[in-house]
């Protein structure tokens, strides 16, 4: 089915021997969590993990992952039944993303074995300007984050149509359908849902097109009732009828008037010259054990891929999977410092500035940078590189923001699909008529050097903000094959900053450990993300391994937990009529749903 051109640009470790006697000696494995319940529900809950033999979708919300099979069933493949289950989401879950927002999809072809990404982020409108989030005394106001200068161009619909274009069987208009009728009938609105409303409400109502979108006269929707969307149905039956509609037709005009209105940036010629890119994957390779896995994930303008490797590889050579659990940490947080330094002061858009992704995940940097690892002692940010004074901790430990669904077909092509608004509800505005949350994605560049975003993310030069530029993301869309090629796993999740981590925990422990999903996606995480200097443990942490990383000098706040992931993975059947079967599983921490046949 699907025929790739690109080259994928690989990047191998070769084995390079650690003393692993430095690092503590085997000790029993200790249970992960405080209490089983989240495992056990893990597993015990069936729509967070499902076993089918042809096709499955995970994603954010049970309906949005039925939108997907339901494409599968009528003889879609990956790219048709990911379109369905994106656009679904923009419907049932706008805060977190949609067609007024942006991201990233891999495609893994089965019949190639290769892999392909697609960058469908926003883009910086043509007037934006380096400092224009800068008051006259070159302080940063909240502009990058709230109201209509903070909405960088869409670039989800062009994305999806230039997928399909590419990939997909059915026509078009079937894969918009299922997302037209969630919003023309309604849909029961979740807890999720009215908590986003309820935490952005002062903005979100001060806009009067959000207003009516997300209210009834200003009075919040409530757990279970049901919200019809007329407008956005509108929207998605012109998107249906001709995608260019958003950026050439009365959707790209209503967008602009409004922009025009309430004083953004955002013109009809920014929506024209909007186009998706074709990237090559970021790929290496990650041998735990005996065997090899190849990992593939999203190169710049996303921090993720080049992350995820230089972590994986940090850990690869150090026996991770069989030192203790508080051990196994200690080199996650040390290895989590080292890639996000790196990321404040090198990542940024490939079109503007050079990105050293080679150099940054060349064997030789990778074991300098390992050998600074300390097994017994964790080493504050400062030590890892100087620390910047002006940061700000902002991280939020929860949020709805950003979205990730995971689709694998009966012929085992994948897809991989992370996007976004950026915060809950974006810029906390509708465009009017439309019925589309806009997003504040320009917050993700770097507004001046130090100054955090809302992930407490700093940047420097590299993600400065110019002109029809990217802004730097942590979207981790990742597919790994094994050493024949063949799909193994597909993963991403929502977070923000924590996105990298939450991926590179996930996909640890399913290649490393050997867990299934489920109890990978349910195991506590750790954060770290060097800037600012601090320690997030999950409360659901055993207290011993907490106790653990405090003796080795870690300082850690154990609060709340966070992602949202999802996967699924290919592994060998046990119907002997078939070779191999899905494992899907969502994430505790959500309510989504893995659905399939
Ligand atoms: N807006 C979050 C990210 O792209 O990382």
């Amino acid at each position: 089915m699907f025929v790739f051109s690109s080259s994928v640009r690989r990047v191998s470790l070769l084995g390079i021997a650690i003393a692993l006697q430095a690092f503590s000696p085997l000790r029993a494995a200790e249970p992960e969590a405080n209490q089983l319940a989240p495992l056990e529900s893990a597993r015990s809950e069936p729509r967070q993990v499902a076993r089918h033999a042809t096709g499955m979708v995970t994603a954010a919300h049970p309906l949005a992952s039925e939108a997907g099979v339901e494409i599968l069933q009528a003889g879609g493949n990956a790219i048709d039944a990911a379109i369905a289950t994106a656009l679904a989401i923009s419907v049932l879950e706008p805060y977190s993303a949609g067609i007024g927002g942006g991201g990233f999809l891999l495609v893994y072809d089965a019949d190639s074995r290769e892999v392909r990404s697609l960058d469908f982020r926003e883009r910086a409108p043509i007037a934006a300007t380096r400092d224009m989030y800068l008051d006259a005394n070159g302080e940063a106001t909240d502009k990058s984050r709230t109201g209509h200068l903070a909405v960088a161009v869409p670039g989800t619909v062009a994305g999806l149509y230039e997928a399909h274009r590419e990939y997909g069987e059915l026509d078009w208009e079937t894969v918009v359908q299922p997302a037209i009728e969630l919003a023309a009938s309604g849909f029961p609105v979740s807890e999720r849902f009215a908590r986003s409303v309820n935490w952005r409400a002062e903005r979100l109502f001060a806009n009067p097109a959000a207003r009516d979108a997300f209210s009834r006269d200003g009075e919040q929707y409530e757990l279970g009732d049901r919200l019809v969307q007329p407008d956005l149905a509108a929207t998605l039956t012109r998107i249906a009828a001709d995608p260019d509609d958003f950026y050439r037709g009365e959707t790209a005009r209503a967008i602009a008037a409004d922009m025009a209105e309430f004083g953004g940036l955002l013109t009809v010629e920014d929506l024209e010259q909007y186009e998706p890119i074709w990237r090559d994957p970021v790929c290496g390779y990650f041998q735990p054990a005996d065997e090899r896995f190849e990992i593939c994930a999203m190169a710049p303008p996303s921090s993720g891929g080049v992350h995820l490797l230089q972590m994986l590889q940090l850990l690869e050579p150090l026996g991770w999977a069989s030192l203790d659990p508080g051990q196994r940490r200690h080199l996650t947080i040390e290895a989590m410092k080292i890639a996000y330094a790196d990321r404040a002061e090198y990542l940024g858009d490939p079109d503007f500035v050079d990105v050293p992704t080679e150099a940054l995940l060349s064997p030789d940097y990778l074991d300098a940078r390992r050998a600074e690892i300390e097994p017994d002692r964790a080493r504050s940010a400062e030590e890892v590189q100087p620390a910047n004074p002006q940061f700000l901790s902002n991280l939020r430990p929860e949020s709805p923001e950003t979205s990730h669904l995971t689709v694998v077909d009966r012929d085992r092509n994948a897809v991989s699909l992370t996007f976004t608004v950026n915060g809950g509800f974006g810029a906390g505005v509708v465009a009017a008529g439309t019925g589309i949350v806009l997003n504040n994605e320009m917050d993700d560049f770097a507004i001046a050097p130090g100054v955090p975003n809302i992930y407490g993310l700093i940047g420097s030069e590299a993600n400065a903000i110019a002109a029809r530029k990217t802004p730097l993301s942590s979207m981790t869309p990742t597919i790994v094959t094994d050493g024949a090629g063949n799909l193994r796993l597909a993963v991403g999740s929502p977070g923000g900053s924590t996105i990298i981590t939450t991926v590179f925990q996930v996909t640890l422990e399913v290649l490393a450990r050997d867990l299934d999903v489920a109890a990978a996606l349910a195991a506590p995480r750790v954060h770290h993300q060097w800037q600012p200097d601090r320690l997030r443990l999950e409360e659901s942490f055993n207290p011993a391994i907490v106790r653990a990383l405090e003796n080795l000098g870690h300082d850690p706040t154990v609060r709340g937990r966070w992602g949202n992931a999802n996967a699924i993975e290919v592994v060998p059947a046990t119907n002997p009529s078939d070779e191999t079967e899905l494992v899907g599983a969502v994430d505790p921490r959500g309510a989504g749903a893995a659905s399939g046949y």
